[in-house]
């Protein structure tokens, strides 16, 4: 296999230290929640590992998978973060929380916004009274890029989420627990995606590609790189920070390309709550937005008593221009179609009756 791309960054390279230390991951029977739960389990002897969702089926997959005799740390709670109560049973006695579950398709939230707005807003309210409550150190809740300028659902409600996580650092008071939001894009093969649906249409023998506009843009991040960027940002936080990796953008059409090559293509429009290219850092934001080598952080605007990124980070800071935004159109980093289809060819996603070169 070839070298990797130096623009598919890695981002774990000083971690949090989770040896001996208690995790509970809200959603750990999700693609999120299932990655992070195996990189943990590979990479060090916590004290307690706790998966909190409500299915007891992909409960039991997972267990399936870490067998009790093998992984006597590893503990399973069934339970929905709507439910106060039950998430602080669970979180006695934890350390750092990885806040993964949600309702996440755009379509199901316009439909169900009740059910929506139960899970996404009052859930993480909930999650953040029982971290208080139960003495959590950190916090970190994933966002989406639907979150920034959002029209959708959805995305409104990972806003509210982001926000009232941000102002739990003001609620629980200096030496209490600490909350933080990673925000990134698409995953790269997850349920849903593009690419996920792409590889299906072309294994099922499709002669053309639906594309909803040719101009179409979005960023590429995987499960692993998704993972790797959390770990390391626990690292980071001090509090109210929204961590946005550096990652590159591909076009849509590149993508068809990359996945079947000279198959062609056809229109079908945007579809409603959808955009053109995705945003992860509005210009409104960027007042507030410091540069690292390899990620923005969003500092909050609240005032949280806690030391800036350019205090605690120092020369490797930078701010960003006044009309700066971190879109999937503008990004410098753009992946070319050699280069997709040989991350596709890495990661596992080139449809099976297409041959790799
Ligand atoms: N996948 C992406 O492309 C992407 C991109 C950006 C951000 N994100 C964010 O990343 C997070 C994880 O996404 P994912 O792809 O891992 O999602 P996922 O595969 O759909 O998993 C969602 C998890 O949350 C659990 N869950 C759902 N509702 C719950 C509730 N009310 N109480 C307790 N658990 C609940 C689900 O299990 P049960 O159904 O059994 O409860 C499942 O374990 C989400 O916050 C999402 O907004 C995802």
């Amino acid at each position: 296999m070839g070298e990797k791309p130096s623009i598919i960054r890695r981002f774990s390279d000083s971690p949090i230290d989770l040896n001996d230390k208690t995790i509970m991951i809200t959603g750990g029977t999700g693609s999120f929640g299932k990655a992070f739960l195996d990189f943990v389990i590979s990479n060090y002897t916590p004290k307690r590992t706790i998966i909190f969702s409500r299915d007891e089926f992909k409960q039991h997959e997972v267990a399936m998978k870490y067998p009790k005799a093998e992984y006597p740390a590893l503990r399973f709670f069934i339970g929905d973060v709507r439910n106060a109560d039950r998430l602080e049973m669970a979180m006695r006695g934890v350390d750092y929380v990885v806040h993964a579950a949600a309702m996440k398709q755009v379509a199901a939230a316009e439909y169900n916004p009740f059910e929506c707005i139960h899970t996404n807003v009052i859930g993480a309210e909930n999650v953040i009274r029982a971290a208080m409550r139960t003495g959590v150190k950190k916090v970190i809740a994933l966002s989406t890029d639907k979150a920034a300028n959002p029209v959708n659902l959805y995305g409104a409600s990972k806003l509210a989420s982001d926000k009232i996580f941000i102002s739990g650092n003001y609620l629980s008071g200096s030496g209490g627990t600490r909350f933080s939001i990673v925000r990134y894009g698409n995953v790269v093969g997850s349920r849903g995606s593009v690419v996920e649906v792409f590889k299906r249409l072309i294994e099922e023998g499709a002669e053309s590609l639906p594309i909803t506009d040719d101009r179409m843009t979005r960023f590429w991040i995987s499960l692993t790189q998704a993972v790797h960027f959390v770990t390391s940002c626990f690292e980071m936080m001090a509090g109210g920070e929204v961590f946005v990796p550096k990652i590159p953008s591909m076009s849509v059409v590149d993508l068809t390309e990359a996945m079947a090559p000279g198959m062609p293509t056809h229109l079908i429009g945007i579809r409603p709550g959808e955009k053109l290219h995705e945003t992860m850092i509005p210009v409104d934001d960027c007042r507030t937005t410091a540069e690292l080598s390899d990620r923005y952080i969003i500092e909050s605007m609240l005032d949280l008593s806690i030391p800036t990124v350019a205090e605690r980070f120092g020369d490797s800071v930078q701010g960003v221009a006044d009309n700066f935004a971190y879109t999937s159109d503008q990004n410098d980093e753009r992946l070319g179609v050699e280069v997709l289809r040989k991350l596709l060819v890495e990661g596992n996603m080139l449809p099976a009756n297409v041959t790799a070169p």
